[in-house]
């Protein structure tokens, strides 16, 4: 499955302990989604000029593009505790409502996967972070009553992958969105030498652009490639991490040059090679590589069509000529009729027809 994936989104319990350790702890530190920071830069110092709370911030974007870094960042620019749990982590309005009721005036509460919150604690959820209020339920039955609470103010940061699954009602109760783009290779680049930094690794230019190109516009994948590196120079080499020591490297773990992996591969070598270059629909295209369609559709394709090798239509996935090219194929001549209606100089096909007959 993903988890495993050397360029996979996703990081497991090992990963986030060295991630801590590599996370900016400041809005200045955080390199790249530049208008995200200039944005939430300017919602964080308009609340401390007002010396009031921030207004709830939803963050989206792929995994490991900074999502947690960013709540973190939140409640230390704030100068608040940061109260963590997630979406799966509620399963019963009761267990929000005990979260919510413990809150401090000023904390920060992050909900992660927010799409994945139960139905009765999303409601409860609408309420709080509106009106900071909640009515906790006591009892059972006809006898039950609703017993209103007041909540001291609070920050909710929800995070989530899949912005396009949250109700338009939660939706529109954060006071600022923050969608976040795969990074560019040149911001990689400079996480990258910040990473070396912290970890003592000897990472000269030409190793940090190597990393980076095949990086998928991840910060958490850039990390996790530099320690690959990192172990191969050591073990292999002198330490210093140069571009031909990271080549040769990343051959080693299958990350090719565009930094795809298996599973990238393997979606493509579907659509050109079973669906003749497509259009296909994702379910269709996600059983074809034995993985569930959330997985090609968050972690494979972003990437995919960011490089230009995935289009997505109305009628599906199609691969483009550069996929083609990529897995060494030649994609498929256009139809002669296409040929020709896409020259000018050519009589359309219908003219021709009736020359010859
Ligand atoms: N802008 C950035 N600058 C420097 N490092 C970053 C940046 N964004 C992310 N990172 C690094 O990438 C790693 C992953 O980031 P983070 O955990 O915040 O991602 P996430 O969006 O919360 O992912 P997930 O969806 O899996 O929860 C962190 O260890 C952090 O060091
Ligand atoms: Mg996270």
């Amino acid at each position: 499955m993903s988890t495993d994936r050397l360029v996979g989104g996703a990081a497991d319990d090992e990963e986030r302990a060295v991630e801590a350790a590599l996370r900016p702890t400041s809005l200045d530190e955080f390199i790249g989604q530049d208008r995200v920071r200039d944005q939430l830069g300017l919602v964080l110092d308009a609340a401390r000029a007002r010396g009031k709370t921030a207004d709830h911030v939803l963050l989206s974007g792929g995994p490991g593009l900074g999502k947690t870094t960013l709540a973190m960042i939140i409640a230390g620019e704030m100068g608040a505790p940061l109260r963590l749990t997630s979406g799966p982590a509620i399963t019963h309005a009761g267990d929000l409502a005990a979260i919510l009721s413990s809150l401090n005036e000023g904390e920060v509460l992050f909900l992660d996967e927010i799409h994945r919150l139960a139905r009765p604690a999303e409601e409860m959820l609408y309420m709080a972070m509106e009106d900071f209020r909640v009515d906790v339920v006591v009892g059972k039955g006809p006898g039950a009553t609703a017993i209103p609470l007041e909540l001291p103010p609070f920050t909710l940061v929800g995070a989530t992958t899949r912005a396009g699954l949250l109700p338009a009602p939660l939706r529109d109760r954060f006071g600022f969105t923050a969608h976040m783009d795969l990074y560019e290779p040149a911001e990689l680049e400079l996480v990258l030498r910040r990473s070396a930094g912290l970890l003592k690794v000897d990472l000269r230019p030409d190793g940090a652009s190597t990393v980076a190109r095949r990086s998928r516009g991840t910060p958490r994948i850039a990390n996790r490639l530099l320690r690959r590196v990192r172990d191969f120079a050591e073990v292999r080499g002198t330490g210093v991490v140069t571009g031909p020591v990271a080549s040769a490297a990343l051959e080693i773990y299958e990350v090719d040059e565009l930094g795809l992996d298996r599973l990238d591969r393997g979606v493509l070598t579907a659509l050109v090679k079973l669906f003749g270059g497509g259009p296909v629909g994702l379910s269709t295209l996600a059983v074809a590589v034995g993985e569930e369609p959330e997985t090609v559709e968050v972690v494979a394709e972003p990437f995919l069509v960011r490089a230009g090798l995935l289009a997505r239509t109305p009628r599906g996935r199609i691969a483009t000529p550069a996929a083609w090219h990529h897995l060494g194929l030649v994609p498929p001549a256009p139809a002669p009729v296409a040929v020709a209606l896409a020259r000018q100089d050519v009589p359309l096909p219908l003219d021709a027809a009736d020359d010859g007959a």
